[in-house]
């Protein structure tokens, strides 16, 4: 007799299947869990796994490079892909269904329905990235209209991310608790995420000004700064003189919300986008 259990991972592409096997295991009372991912898994996307495997009794992974929250001009083409490598992660974790439909089996022929985000899709990386958010928003209401999941996990990482996915079940009355996990950062500080791979050593290396400038906010802060101004402006020069680093925003945001501090009485997220080289990335840290 072995003396565990040897769980093997489902793979399903197709949407049907996937809402059979989902709607069986509700039928029998078990909890799901949804971690919505483009895969090339790492850290960061397993630790929403494992807050899945902690916190429901069955746990979904998805794998969908979704081509409606990709501009024209951004990496759809190269985004990574491995899915046999995240298969063998997600099966090391004793993940139950991994779902990595195609882009026809999401989007076939004739679609043509899409979520109108609000004004929290607006600002930041809504300006930087047009139509991103509604590539987003709808991709992930379409998600859970498969998974129908009692929680659904995102990170922190994408902060905004996160406040638009709250904003569309709230709206829309989808049933699911959005769960959102912290950011996992690699031993120099530096925040997993799939474009990491993008940057050659050098770049890699210039890349670690994202997290100093949010550390340098968080000290200042700490040395008793409260006027938003007063933490900016340092963070923004620090960032200016950074090798290889072009800033898009820095900002400090009300935490839970998008709205821009003049102050900081409270948690507050300082959030960063910058391009290294090529690559584009973001940030971001909870201080007060
Ligand atoms: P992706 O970039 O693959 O990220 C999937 C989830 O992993 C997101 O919720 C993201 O915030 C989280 N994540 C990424 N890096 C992380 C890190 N270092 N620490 C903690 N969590 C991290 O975000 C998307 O995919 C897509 O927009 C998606 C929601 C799947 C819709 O297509």
């Amino acid at each position: 007799m072995p003396s565990h259990e040897i769980v093997s991972t489902r793979l399903i592409q197709s949407v049907a299947e996937a809402r059979a096997a989902v709607l069986s295991a509700k039928v029998s009372g078990e909890s799901i869990g949804l971690v919505p991912t483009m895969g090339a898994l790492h850290q960061g996307h397993l630790s929403l796994v494992e807050a899945s495997l902690r916190e429901c009794d069955r746990t979904v992974v998805s794998i969908f490079v979704n081509p409606a929250q990709f501009g024209p001009s951004e990496d759809l083409r190269r985004y990574p892909r491995d899915l046999d490598e995240d298969l063998r992660l997600l099966e090391e974790l004793g993940c139950w269904l991994l779902f990595a439909p195609s882009a026809d089996e999401m989007y076939g022929r004739g679609f043509e329905t899409y979520v109108d985000v609000g004004p929290v899709a607006e600002p930041l990386e809504g300006v930087l990235r047009p139509g991103h958010f509604r590539g987003v928003a709808t991709v992930v209401l379409k998600l859970l209209q498969i998974v129908p999941a009692d929680r659904t996990f995102f990170g922190q990482k994408d902060y905004q991310q996160t406040l638009v996915v709250k904003q569309l079940v709230n709206d829309l009355g989808v049933p699911t608790e959005i769960c959102v996990e912290p950011i996992v950062r690699e031993a120099d500080g530096i925040a997993l995420s799939s474009r990491n791979a993008y940057l050659n050593p050098t770049e890699r290396k210039q890349a670690c000004a994202l997290w100093q400038s949010l550390q340098l906010a968080e000290q200042l802060h700490t040395a008793g700064e409260k006027n938003a101004e007063a933490i900016l402006g340092p963070v923004k020069q620090k960032l200016a003189k950074a090798d290889g680093v072009d800033v898009e925003y820095v900002a400090l945001l009300q935490q839970g919300t998008i709205g821009e501090v003049s102050a900081i009485n409270g948690p507050t997220v300082v959030v960063i986008a910058a391009r290294v080289g090529q690559t584009r990335l973001i940030d971001n840290h909870i201080i007060g």
